[in-house]
């Protein structure tokens, strides 16, 4: 009887292991079906972000996503996904207001999803305090530096972050201090290509870019957009590597004129 060879985890110290050796690959998935698909692609990260707000309910923001909906999410994906790691994103105001419940609500998405590590957004002071409880809790944390979408509204829109000196050196003193927190990687989004190479030259732990260029230690991008299946999106540093909202328009499209014309079904797809 051969038994076939248990898949082993990607796990957060193989995520730290690749800084300068090898680049992370990393995409945001959202259910079971599409966690399958892109583990078996062989990626190493699986974000459950919670961009799901915007790719597939339809939000104009990340904000109203709530915890119950990250879990159903986070928990779909894990039972998909065998190899890689999966992050869940912490939505909006469940991790900000004190340590408390950041750690009853990050403990909650660790049971009730399976999956290894969490999201945070944000790298002041009190956010760097709050992540370093989580982490010394023996819960895993990714950082997210840069255009933060949970704060949407403060930043004044969807802007390239850290253009400047002093913004720079203000990115540059919260990657540090996450490190010190102990996050595992830190995704930076909408950087500039060289502060984000400065940033990731600065910290010892992975910076996985999101419109942040080439010089990054990994890449994360937003699965359908990716697809093309988001066709309406198009920002500057999106790379599409298909085009599957023609594809479904056009099969949807000759399924409906097949059953309008009773071409289906027919008898090879009767009993
Ligand atoms: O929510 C998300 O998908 C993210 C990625 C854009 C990094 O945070």
């Amino acid at each position: 009887m051969s038994v076939a060879p248990k898949v082993r985890p990607v796990t957060v110290h193989d995520i730290l292991a690749k800084k300068g050796k090898e680049r992370i690959v990393s995409v945001t998935a959202y259910d079971a079906l599409f966690g399958r698909l892109v583990d078996e692609a062989g990626i190493d990260i699986a974000l459950v972000g919670d961009s799901l707000g915007n790719v597939v309910a339809g939000f104009d923001t990340t904000l109203p996503v709530t915890l119950e909906q990250m879990i159903y999410h986070g928990a779909a994906v894990r039972r998909g996904v065998t190899r890689a790691m999966v992050v869940v994103d912490m939505p909006f105001m469940t991790y900000q207001v004190d340590v408390t419940r950041a750690l009853e609500n990050t403990g909650r998405v660790m049971q009730q999803t399976g999956a290894q590590a969490v999201k945070l957004e944000g790298g002041s002071p009190r956010m760097s305090e709050i992540i370093g409880v989580v982490v010394e809790t023996g819960i895993p944390v990714m950082g997210h530096l840069g255009f933060t979408p949970q704060s949407v509204n403060a930043l004044g829109g969807y802007r390239v972050q850290g253009r400047g000196d002093e913004a720079a050196a203000r990115l540059i003193d919260d990657a540090k201090r996450l490190e010190q927190a102990g996050v595992f990687s830190i995704v930076l989004e909408l950087v500039p290509a060289e502060v984000a190479r400065r940033v990731t030259e600065s910290v010892s732990v992975p910076t996985i870019g999101i419109g942040a260029g080439a010089g990054c230690d990994g890449q994360v991008l937003v699965l359908p957009d990716l697809l093309g299946l988001n066709d309406g999106f198009a920002p500057k540093f999106l790379k599409r590597y298909a085009s599957l909202a023609d594809t479904v328009r056009a099969a949807v499209r000759q399924y409906g004129d097949d059953v309008r014309a009773g071409a289906y079904p027919d008898d090879e797809h009767s009993f």
